[in-house]
């Protein structure tokens, strides 16, 4: 969602200002601006729509001067993409100017009281009543402090918001409810940010604002406080971990194939997890006889993958609930535990679930990536998943990352029911020891014949992606990729399904992807073969994705075939996701895509 950013200083912050905003720009990327104060006088606002790059050269970003400065990359949610929509949003007499992110969901009745009493609205946004109000409460109270609280508490919605005044020109006041908001603790120089990437080139110190605080951040320090009552809270100082080359490109052209190249060494992170954390965790999960597999989007078909994990290493049985539909369909309690996955941690709908099933009595645990977001800090039981910063909006060394240690923890499962001996367990995870190396071996390896299919099938515009059992959520999590970061129209759907109707679709125009067990895995070898038969027979097209054979068949009904190293059952469908990303990766880039920004996305869905 939108991105906010913040510097306080007590030299010029301009470039340190658009730089910020520049790498927050995966959080929404339609328009963008800035507005800073210099010493004294009315911020100065300069906004326009499209990329930080042509706004801040089409605006002169960086002739603005000034020591104290908020900016904004919006990813629109209330107004259309225009000029006069992008933030920074001010009152009428301009001296109070703001960023926002989140949704406020009684602007129109606040709107309208402030209209009556002859406020003149420029935009169409819920964002401009905040800095309206801000101005009506001043000319009362003659406090910023308390025109901005007061204004705080008359919000209903959700909202990461900072502010910039003329009547205190030397600090920026923000707040959060329920979307991120994170201060950076320079030397002389003080940060806001939606997340660390806003300022993590200049400090790694930051200090996490919590549902319903506000802060006042001057460049030599900062207080926290309760919205509610105005008392002081003392905050913890949290190192971050990741640095700033992480989150650059790397020699790479897209953020997306620099994140599936860190694939081997996000599963090796995945696999250094101690055996302890993984333990608790896995205990926590068993000690409840009813358990619930949530996520949305990607992670939804994570948790779908866990599902199946689950069940075939351990014996359990979990409800798979999108988080999005979560507290219209679950059935929580005391007796449950509900199991999420997130790589922002901020993810509204998850994090709603979470909480959802926290207030009916459950015990909550999430794989998260982003320490100290909100889901790392809501539930009861946490594993980091340490994959380092993921910055293409489509996620993928996230999920793979969330897969494997969902595949740990099944293993544990098993362990703690009977189902698995310690034998067992150490067997299997020597498999998941392999995957690196495995996957290097694709990337290397297979990149160039993946690149050349995408090229030569780039023009077919519906793709159906079939696999069976375990390959069934990896099938749907890589048609999501296809259709994200290609716009091209592809539906997940189990092999066996196909035959029930949707076979009708087979045409010159729509195009299959098989994901093929490896043939030790017999029975789903044997079913997963007979819809793809029933596609070529219908003269369909078939792209086959399968673990290298001993003996491989001549008469394979593919019309091209992915081959990838031998892996065993535990471990192929990993591999088999990795061909089908560089698949989308390789279509976007051959249909001139926006990869890393695709249309209409944003990363970290703070919205409702
Ligand atoms: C797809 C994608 C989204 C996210 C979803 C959840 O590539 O990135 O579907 O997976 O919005 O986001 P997180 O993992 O941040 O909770």
């Amino acid at each position: 969602m939108c991105g906010i950013a913040g510097v306080v200083a007590l030299g010029n912050i301009s470039e340190k200002l658009v730089s910020s905003i520049r790498s927050l720009e995966y959080r929404g990327y339609d328009s963008c601006g800035i507005a800073v104060i210099n010493g004294s006088g009315k911020p100065s606002v300069r906004k326009n729509i499209g990329s930080v790059e042509e706004v801040s050269e089409k605006e002169n970003f960086l002739d603005l001067h000034g020591n104290v400065g908020i900016a904004h990359t919006r990813w629109a949610t209330h107004g259309g993409v225009t000029k006069l929509n992008s933030h920074p949003h001010s009152s009428c007499d301009g001296l109070f100017t703001v960023v926002h992110n989140g949704i406020i969901s009684n602007y129109i009745s606040l709107r309208e009281k402030l209209e009556k009493k002859g406020h003149v609205f420029v935009s169409a946004t819920d964002t401009e009543s905040i800095a309206h109000l801000i101005e009506e409460n001043y000319s009362k109270l003659k406090s910023v402090e308390k025109a901005f609280t007061a204004t705080l508490k008359a919000l209903d919605g959700t909202y990461a918001v900072a502010l910039l005044t003329a009547h205190e020109p030397d600090r920026i006041y923000c707040a959060r409810k329920e979307s991120p908001l994170i201060l950076g603790l320079g030397v002389e120089e003080n940060y806001i940010g939606s997340d660390f990437n806003a300022f993590i080139e200049n400090t790694k110190s930051a200090v996490i604002l919590d549902d319903n605080e506000y802060a006042i951040v001057t460049h030599d320090g900062y207080v926290v406080k309760r919205i509610s009552s105005g008392e002081m809270v003392v905050k913890q100082v949290l190192e971050i971990m990741w640095d700033s080359e992480m989150a650059q490109k790397g020699g790479f052209p897209h953020y997306m194939l620099k994140e599936i190249h860190e694939q081997p060494q996000v599963v090796r992170t995945a696999m250094n997890i101690e055996e302890d954390r993984l333990m608790k965790f896995a205990e926590a999960i068993a000690d409840k006889p009813r358990l619930y597999l949530t996520g949305v989007g990607t992670t939804f078909y994570v948790a779908q993958f866990a599902q199946y994990y689950f069940s075939a290493y351990a014996g359990v049985t979990a409800s798979l609930a999108s988080s999005d539909e979560f507290k219209f369909m679950a059935n929580v309690d005391d007796d449950v535990f509900v199991l999420a996955a997130s790589q922002s941690g901020e993810t509204y709908d998850t994090l709603s679930a979470l909480r959802h099933a926290k207030a009916g009595g459950a015990v909550t645990g999430a794989i998260v990536n982003v320490m100290g977001s909100s889901m790392a800090r809501t539930v009861d039981h946490l594993i980091l998943q340490g994959s380092g910063p993921e910055i293409c909006v489509i996620s993928t060394k996230a999920a793979l990352s969330q897969m494997v240690i969902m595949a740990r923890l099944a293993l544990r499962l098993g362990l703690l029911n009977g189902k698995l001996t310690a034998k067992d367990v150490k067997a299997r995870e020597k498999e998941l020891d392999a995957v690196p190396k495995g996957i290097e071996k694709i990337l290397n390896e297979k990149s160039g014949f993946i690149h050349t299919i995408a090229k030569e099938q780039s023009h077919i515009p519906h793709w159906l992606y079939l696999g069976r059992g375990r390959y069934y959520p990896i099938a749907r999590e890589s048609a999501l990729k296809m259709k994200e970061v290609a716009y091209v129209h592809a539906e997940g759907m189990p092999s066996g399904f196909l035959k029930h109707g949707t076979i009708a679709l087979i045409d010159d125009n729509l195009n299959c992807v098989v994901f093929m067990p490896p043939e030790e895995d017999a029975e789903l070898y044997k079913l997963t073969l007979s819809s793809a038969e029933e596609i070529r027979a219908r003269n369909g097209y078939v792209l086959g994705v399968m673990s290298e054979s001993k003996s491989p068949s001549k008469h394979l009904p593919f019309s091209e075939t992915i081959i990838l190293p031998k892996a065993p059952p535990f471990t192929a469908p990993f591999f088999e996701m990795v061909a089908a990303q560089l698949f989308s990766y390789f279509t976007a880039t051959t249909l001139k895509r926006n990869v890393d920004r695709p249309r209409s996305l944003a990363k970290s869905v703070t919205v409702a």
